[in-house]
């Protein structure tokens, strides 16, 4: 598949690496090409850096994984005719540009909303699905964990889009639970203030969850 990724970061090349792992076509987007020099160097031939709205027109899949505070006037220049009935792979969280509170993020959402909701209602012909927010960049791709498969919870309002996002977890290594449609984002979202408390406070990193049934 072409993945288009629009983001240049940590997360946006830690995925775009994954997908080339799996012998995807993809460009990532970005408002600085310069960015990803080195990481171009050693991606390999499917790999390419391309502006915002070129990545979306590529990708048959779009991962959105900019910060959260930008993520809405980047996917206006990804343009909405580009993400029109395609799968939108939300990283995102929507962290405020305040510090922890003793390890704890400060999020410019409320407990009743969520930044995928608002996206969702911004552009409502595409497929946001939320996935990938809820662990560090380092676990994203084949987390090992001696052998037992962590839990990736996802959401999103059409089935079809979840069903293409659960293969590629299965693929990187995930067990799915799938939480509904996109409201269960209000949930999903502040697992990454969770997730971050250990790393915040005593530099632990290296956690995921598991949903024990
Ligand atoms: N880091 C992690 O381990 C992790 C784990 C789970 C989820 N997440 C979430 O994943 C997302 C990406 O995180 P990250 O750590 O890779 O990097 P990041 O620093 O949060 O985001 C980098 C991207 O955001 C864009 N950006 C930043 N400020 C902008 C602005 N004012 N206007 C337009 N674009 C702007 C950058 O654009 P340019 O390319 O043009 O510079 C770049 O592509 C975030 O929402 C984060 O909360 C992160």
């Amino acid at each position: 598949m072409n993945i288009g990724i629009l983001g240049s970061g940590i997360v946006g090349q830690t995925l775009a690496n994954g997908f080339l792992k799996y012998g995807h076509q993809v460009k990532i987007g970005t408002s600085d090409k310069g960015k990803l020099n080195d990481w171009l160097k050693n991606a390999g031939a499917g790999a390419s850096v391309v502006s915002f709205n070129d990545a979306a027109e590529f990708g048959d899949i779009i991962v959105l994984a900019v910060k959260g505070t930008a993520a809405l006037a980047v996917l206006e220049k990804a343009g909405s005719n580009n993400l029109a009935n395609k799968t939108i792979i939300d990283a995102t969280n929507p962290i405020a540009e305040v510090p922890p509170v003793n390890g704890v993020l400060q999020f410019f959402t409320d407990i009743n909303s969520s930044l995928m909701e608002m996206l969702q209602s911004k552009f409502p012909s595409a497929n946001f699905v939320k996935a990938f927010s809820c662990v560090g960049n380092s676990l994203m791709v084949n987390p090992d964990f001696n052998g037992i498969k962590p839990t990736m919870f996802i959401a999103g309002n059409n089935i079809n889009a979840k069903a293409v996002v659960k293969e590629i977890l299965d693929n990187f290594g995930w067990d799915v639970e799938d939480m509904g449609t996109a409201e269960a984002a209000r949930a999903i979202e502040p697992l990454c203030i969770l997730w971050c408390i250990p790393g915040f406070r005593e530099n632990k990193w290296r956690h995921a969850f598991k949903l024990l049934k």
